[in-house]
C-alpha cells in the first residue's frame, strides 16, 4: 500500500538519539530541548520557541496562557481538526464556528465580524493543509474589538502568508510534530511568540507552575506538557532538512498539478498569490469521493477523507455548542474532498502510480 504519508527520519537522528541514551538525558531536562527551541525559534523568525508534548497540547497551553475561559469566546473555523475546539473546551470556553472561504479552504475572513460579541476573547486560525489563512482582515478585526490572536499551524509550518511565515502573526502560534507534520519527533508540539512576559508564563504552565520563590510550591493549575531530550533529539535533526522537506513536498504538488490540470472534474489544492502553500497533504475535491477512495484502495492506495467540520460532531451537539447548521462551504470541502499520498519520502514511480490510478478512475 502507498501510505497517505511517511516521514523523513535523517542519519543524524540516530546518532543524537544514540547519545540521548548513552548519557541518559531521556526525560526533559537534556541539550537537545534548547537546541531545538532554538533552531525552531530561529527558523520561523520569532523570539520564543517552548516544545510541549503535543499540537493539542500547545493549543491548551496557548489558551491557558493567555487566562481564556469560562465565559469566554473564541472563533474558529467549522471546517478543522478537531484539536484547537477540544483545547478551546479544555479551559471552558466556548468555541463559535465560522465556516469557509472555497478559495483557500481557510475560515472565510467575511463572516467573522458578525460573530464577535461582547465576549470573544480570541480568534484561533487554522491554517489549514499547508496554505495560510488571508490573515490581513483577521489582524485589521483583532486590533479594532482588542482581541487575541492563535495561529494553530499545526499543519503548515513553513507556509508563507504575504513572505512571511505563518505562526509569527498572531499573539502566539503553535505546532505539531505528528509523524506526517512537515517535521516529526514522533510525538510533540511547540509554541511560539514574540511576548516575552507570555513565553514565562508558557513555561511555566507547562511544567506544574512551580512557584518561582519555592519549588513544589503550586499557587495555580498547570500541566506536565514537556517534550522529552529525545523527541527534541529527533526534532533537531528534522530541523536540519526542513528546506528540503519542504522542498520535496512542493515538487510533490507540481507534479500531481501538471498531471491532474488536464482532468476539469477535479478540484486541486489553492496557492494564493499571497500564499505559499507547504502541501502538508495534497487534497482534491471530486464528485464521487467514496467511490473514488474505495477504487484507488483496491489499487494499493492509501488516501483520507477531508476532515468533518465540527457543527456535525456529535460532541458538540451534546454540549448543545452548535449555533445553526448552516455552514455549505466546510459541507462541501468534508463531502468532496480527499488526499492523496504527500508524504516527503514518496518516490517518483509511487507518485506515478498514484496518478495513473486516479486517471483512470475519474
Ligand atoms: C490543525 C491541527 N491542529 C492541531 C492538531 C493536533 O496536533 P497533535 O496531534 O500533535 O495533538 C492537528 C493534528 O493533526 C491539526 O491538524
Amino acid at each position: 500500500m502507498i501510505p497517505v504519508s511517511k516521514p523523513i527520519i535523517p542519519k543524524n537522528a540516530e546518532r543524537n538519539l544514540l547519545e540521548c541514551l548513552k548519557t541518559g538525558w531521556v526525560s526533559s531536562v537534556g541539550p537537545f530541548i534548547n537546541l531545538f527551541e532554538e533552531s525552531f525559534a530561529k527558523y520561523l523568525g520569532i523570539s520564543f520557541a517552548i516544545t510541549s508534548t503535543s499540537g493539542t497540547a500547545s493549543l491548551h497551553l496557548a489558551l491557558a496562557a493567555l487566562n481564556i475561559g469560562k465565559g469566554d469566546e473564541v472563533i474558529v473555523p467549522t471546517f478543522t481538526m478537531i484539536a484547537p475546539v477540544f483545547a478551546v473546551l479544555y479551559v471552558g470556553a466556548k468555541p463559535v464556528l465560522v465556516d469557509s472561504d472555497l478559495d483557500t479552504w481557510n475560515m472565510d475572513t467575511s463572516l467573522i465580524e458578525k460573530k464577535i460579541t461582547k465576549k470573544t476573547k480570541a480568534i484561533l486560525v487554522v491554517h489549514i493543509y499547508g496554505h495560510p489563512a488571508d490573515l490581513k482582515p483577521i489582524l485589521a478585526l483583532a486590533k479594532k474589538y482588542g482581541l487575541f490572536i492563535i495561529e494553530d499551524a499545526a499543519e503548515s509550518l513553513g507556509s508563507e502568508y504575504q513572505g512571511k511565515k505563518v505562526g509569527t502573526f498572531g499573539d502566539v502560534a503553535c505546532f505539531s510534530f505528528y509523524a506526517n507534520k512537515t517535521i516529526t519527533t514522533g510525538e510533540g508540539g511547540m509554541v511560539v511568540t514574540n511576548n516575552k512576559k507570555l513565553a514565562k508564563r508558557l513555561r511555566l504552565l507547562k511544567d506544574m507552575a512551580h512557584s518561582p520563590k519555592k519549588r513544589f510550591l503550586h499557587t495555580e493549575v498547570a500541566f506536565t506538557y514537556r517534550m522529552t531530550n529525545m523527541q527534541a533529539a529527533l526534532g533537531l535533526a528534522q530541523m536540519e532538512i526542513i528546506d528540503k522537506i519542504i522542498e520535496k513536498k512542493r515538487s510533490i504538488a507540481k507534479f500531481y498539478h501538471l498531471r491532474f490540470s488536464k482532468l476539469p472534474s477535479l478540484t486541486l489544492p489553492p496557492e494564493k498569490a499571497w500564499a505559499k502553500n507547504v502541501y502538508w497533504m495534497y487534497g482534491i475535491l471530486v464528485k464521487d469521493r467514496d467511490k473514488i477512495r474505495s477504487k484507488l484502495k483496491k489499487q494499493g492506495i492509501d488516501t483520507r477523507d477531508f476532515f468533518i467540520p465540527m457543527h456535525q460532531q456529535v460532541v458538540l451537539a451534546k454540549l448543545n455548542l452548535i449555533q445553526n447548521k448552516h455552514y455549505p462551504v466546510a459541507d462541501y470541502l468534508s463531502k468532496h474532498g480527499l488526499y492523496l499520498p504527500s508524504g516527503p519520502n514518496l518516490i517518483i514511480e509511487e507518485q506515478k502510480k498514484v496518478c495513473q490510478a486516479l486517471e483512470e478512475v475519474i
